[in-house]
């Protein structure tokens, strides 16, 4: 529970909150990505949740510091890139086919020449060029405006994290010019790379995952400010590759145990959306060896097992 406790008595939600941040913050589990360098800097201590309601209500946990969203920002803009272009030009160049591999493998599906699927690097590389815009800059323009409707607020940019990331993203760069070579991205390789990586510098809290997540469960439409961010048909789309992909290689443990479509990323957050109730954000940059967020995940299944929330 934050330091800076509210003065107003805390209801049953948030006492909940306290509970699970009390008994999650005290495992010191994992390690900070440090590959890209500006990541290390992180504090290890740090963690917040927060809860999203359909009816607009935010409740939160802990410390919610800003941190950059990386692959969190994946399936937004995917529901972004289904909004502009719809589904089945989408479907051309990303698949929905879960990997086995690792995020950042340097992967193409031969059979269907394309990217696996749109929570891998490979296939978020080319789904962030498949928003809408005449430039770059204006695909960049839409995918930062797109990111901050999703939350309810404008986002700024980690302009550090960006220079770090495309100081040290070669394997990026090796992913799109394998995609570029399959023809699925054009010949400006670096600037799409840019542009990705500049959306992974994007800077939210978990309270801004939560409500993105909400906005996803809540058929689009951001429960907070009340803007229709995505036409509800996407959404369908975009939770069936969070549940199948969207926890790297935890993905199938993840649904078995918490039972609701999330998106993991480097930086130690999670947003995770149940369909018709309820968006969780949660950030701890302490990461297990599949790369999520140990202290996500256990208040995630905490969460879970307490609220009922599992789908199935
Ligand atoms: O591309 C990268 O390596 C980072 N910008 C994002 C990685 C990440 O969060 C992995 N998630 N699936």
């Amino acid at each position: 529970m934050s330091d800076a406790a509210p003065s107003r008595t805390r209801g049953p939600i948030e006492t909940l909150l306290d509970e699970v941040w009390r008994e999650v913050s005290a495992n010191d589990e994992g390690t900070i990505a440090t590959y890209i360098p500006e990541l290390a800097k992180a504090d290890p201590a740090t963690c917040g949740i927060s809860l999203a309601t359909l009816d607009g209500q935010v409740y939160d946990a802990g410390v919610l510091v800003p941190f950059t969203i990386q692959s969190v920002s994946k399936p937004y803009v995917y529901a972004l890139a289904l909004a502009d272009r719809g589904q089945e030009a989408v479907l051309e160049k990303v698949g929905v086919e879960p990997t086995g591999d690792p995020f950042n493998s340097i992967s193409l599906d031969d059979r269907s020449s394309r990217a696996f699927n749109p929570m891998v690097n490979a296939g978020a590389i080319v789904t962030s060029t498949l928003v809408s815009g005449q430039t770059r800059a204006e695909q960049f323009e839409r995918i930062h405006s797109g990111l901050s409707a999703f939350a309810g607020h404008e986002l700024a940019i980690d302009e550090d994290v960006f220079h770090s990331e495309r100081t040290t993203g070669d394997r990026n760069r090796a992913i799109a010019y394998l995609m570029r070579s399959a023809g699925l991205l054009d010949e400006d390789v670096d600037e799409q790379v840019e542009g990705y990586f500049r959306q992974c510098a994007v800077l939210v809290t978990a309270r801004d995952l939560a409500v993105m997540a909400a906005t996803l469960a809540n058929s689009g439409i951001n429960p907070v400010t009340g803007e229709q961010v995505v036409p509800r048909d996407v959404v369908a789309s975009v939770l069936t590759v969070m549940a199948t992909c969207g926890m790297y290689d935890y993905a199938g443990e993840w649904l078995y145990r918490v039972g609701i479509p999330a998106k993991s990323g480097v930086s130690g957050g999670v947003s995770a959306a149940l369909p018709g109730q309820l968006g969780l954000g949660l950030h701890s940059p302490l990461l297990d060896s599949n790369g999520n967020s140990v202290r996500g995940v256990v208040a995630a299944e905490l969460l879970s097992k307490r609220l009922g929330m599992h789908l199935l």
